[in-house]
């Protein structure tokens, strides 16, 4: 039988580690996870254009907004799952008179220049352009545009959606332009920028899932710090444009694209 001074300290040891794992798994959690936006705060009035729209978090964000008032224009690639996703905002009492489907390809400059056109043709401004349709394939893939898959759709593909919109972005009062990147940016570096090789098949220490999709999630962080500064060299003030981790976990899509 062991003194109960020494079963004490044994008691105690183990109750700081046990406390110990669970504050530190919660703030791991709680880091991974990101954020979460529970003001509530409307939207009413504004336009907002929220790439690949139709599942996961744009859905999401598609919904909320329109659930706070925006008029919210989901661009996707798929008329079908658009109008289900459409449908099941609906249902869940979005206003859809305020819910626009738009086909649009990010892994097609021509698709993304007809969204466009008809997006400026139907609206003097635009208020929040949010650039979040994103894939992760584990096949090296060109496009018709002869770049690699994740590169177009993740990063060249909204490049030139917000080069294009960015004049009425600019007439909104408080242009809002929002890049979903992730966290998966720290994986590279810029030194995997070398665009003589960005469309060509790689070989490297980390797989190449990896190196294509964290490098078109590093470019969407640098393409919004870059036009951030652009715009104030430009004394253009009304727009902000920002990049997000929006946190960690899976949507039944994450588990098609990725298996
Ligand atoms: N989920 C995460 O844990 C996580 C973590 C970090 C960052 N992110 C980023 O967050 C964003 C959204 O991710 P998610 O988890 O919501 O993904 P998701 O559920 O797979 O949804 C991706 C959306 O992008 C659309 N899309 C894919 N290729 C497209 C194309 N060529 N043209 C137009 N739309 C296209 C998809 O349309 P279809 O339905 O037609 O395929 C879908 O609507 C992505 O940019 C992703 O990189 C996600």
């Amino acid at each position: 039988m062991l003194p109960i001074s020494r079963n004490v300290r044994i008691v105690t040891a183990v109750a700081v580690a046990g406390s110990l794992t669970v504050f530190l798994l919660r703030r791991y959690r709680r880091f991974i996870n990101g954020g979460q936006f529970t003001e509530d705060v409307s939207a009413e009035g504004k336009i907002v254009v929220v790439t690949g729209a139709n599942t996961g978090i744009g859905f999401e964000t598609a919904k909320e907004l329109n659930l706070r008032g925006a008029k919210v224009y989901m661009l996707c690639r798929h008329p079908l799952r658009a109008q289900t996703a459409r449908e099941k905002m609906i249902k869940a009492g979005c206003d859809a008179s305020r819910l626009i489907y738009i086909h649009c390809d990010l892994s097609s400059f021509k698709s993304v220049r007809e969204c466009a056109v008809e997006l400026i043709k139907r609206e003097s401004h635009i208020d929040i352009l949010i650039n979040n349709a994103g894939i992760m394939i584990e096949i090296f893939k060109k496009t018709e545009d002869g770049h690699e898959i994740m590169w177009q759709t993740n990063y060249l593909g909204h490049f030139l959606l917000t080069e294009l919109l960015l004049p009425i972005v600019e007439n909104s009062k408080k242009g809002r332009i929002i890049n979903v990147a992730s966290i998966n940016e720290r994986l590279v570096s810029y030194r995997d920028f070398d665009l003589r090789y960005i469309d060509a098949p790689e070989s490297s220490l980390i797989s190449e899932v990896d190196i294509y999709y964290s490098r078109s999630k590093l470019a969407n962080i640098m393409h919004a710090r870059e036009l951030s500064r652009r715009l104030r060299h430009r004394g253009i003030n009304n727009v902000t444009v920002n990049s997000l981790h929006p946190g960690q976990f899976h949507t039944l899509n994450n588990f098609i694209s990725l298996s």
